[in-house]
């Protein structure tokens, strides 16, 4: 296996099976620093870097929290607008990385522009980690996901899975990635064109990612409704269909709620009639009306746990690149 000291997150594309059950355990591991609220100091002498060129609740506060918890130190910021990347200059990644890279030891990215992460692995000393790049990948919100399934379900091996929403989201990408290195089935459910309104975008997984899920060895098949694939899946991850544009810095339209139609919905009476006694319910956040409130508090939900592994996973994914952890 290859080592994790001072390596780059960018892609689930290059991830191999050892490696993510290595991460698993790494997690495992720091779990009870996180879930104690006793923090370490494993990273004191160290720094995270946050670069977001895109709104962020989850991905950059708990990349920040898991580096506080190992005793790190974080800068960085939350809106380019407010660096020379985002105003008159429009600074290139090359010399905003070259500037960073001095700043801290490790450099977490999200961008609106696909490969900006790797653009900046490209020139940085120090490791980047992709926390989401265009309708490209997030691949650390994925491995929150499998760690959270491992967690809930004893295993990842077996179990079946349905994907429901719009499938040029970078989630997406990276789950079809790091399905290839499981034996998982998945079965796709997203908007054709004009499913949503006229003119609605084609959210169907785009023939590009399919090529390689081909390629890759992925078992997966796509259907119309949630209603058609419902019943056989152990692990239901579900992202809104409506959507802010993500290769944009921000999006100042208000997003329309109860928009979503029937079909990509996971409502309390459809998990009720349809879904499997044990199956588990993900959902990265934020949500529109796909996942209404009243679905929290049943047996399937599994998105706040989800979001409180969202930090242990960082933390593992700091430890192992900052080689604290081998
Ligand atoms: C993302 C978001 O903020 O939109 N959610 C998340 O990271 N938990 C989804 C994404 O970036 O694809």
């Amino acid at each position: 296996m290859r080592s994790f000291a001072g390596r780059d997150i960018l892609s689930l594309k290059d991830f191999e099976r050892n490696e993510f059950f290595r991460v698993f355990e790494a997690a495992e591991k720091l779990e009870p620093i996180a879930r104690n609220r006793r923090n370490s100091d494993m990273l004191r002498e160290k720094t995270l870097v946050t670069a977001f060129y895109q709104p962020s609740t989850r991905t950059r506060l708990a990349h920040e929290s898991a580096m506080l918890r190992l005793g790190g130190s974080v800068t960085g910021f939350a809106d380019a607008k407010m660096t020379r990347a985002g105003d008159w200059y429009q600074e290139s990644i090359k010399d905003t990385v070259k500037m960073l890279e001095f700043y801290g030891d490790l450099i977490v990215m999200r961008h609106f522009q696909l490969g900006a992460p790797h653009e900046a692995a490209k020139w940085a000393s120090v490791p980047v980690i992709n926390g989401g790049d265009g309708w490209g990948e997030h691949p650390t919100q994925i491995l929150t996901d499998l760690y959270t399934v491992l967690r809930e379900k004893g295993r990842i091996d077996g179990l079946k899975w349905l994907a429901v929403g719009d499938m040029r989201m970078r989630t997406m990408h990276s789950l079809g990635y790091a399905l290839t290195q499981f034996d998982c089935p998945i079965t796709f459910v997203a908007p054709p064109a004009d499913a949503l309104f006229d003119k609605s975008p084609d959210m169907q997984m785009p023939e590009s990612f399919k090529a390689d899920f081909k390629e890759y060895g992925l078992n997966f098949s796509e259907a119309e409704h949630v209603e058609q694939a419902i019943a056989e899946a152990d692990v239901i991850l579900v992202e809104p269909v409506m959507q802010p544009d993500y290769t944009k810095a921000r999006d100042e339209r208000k997003g329309d709620e109860g928009f979503t139609p029937d079909n990509y919905k996971i409502t309390r009476e459809l998990l009720a009639k349809k879904a499997k006694s044990d199956a588990i319910l993900l959902h990265s956040l934020p949500r529109m009306d796909e996942i209404p409130a009243d679905v929290d508090i049943t047996k399937w939900s599994r998105y706040w746990q989800e979001a409180f592994n969202g930090v242990v996973m960082r933390m593992a994914l700091i430890a192992l690149v900052m080689g604290k952890m081998e």
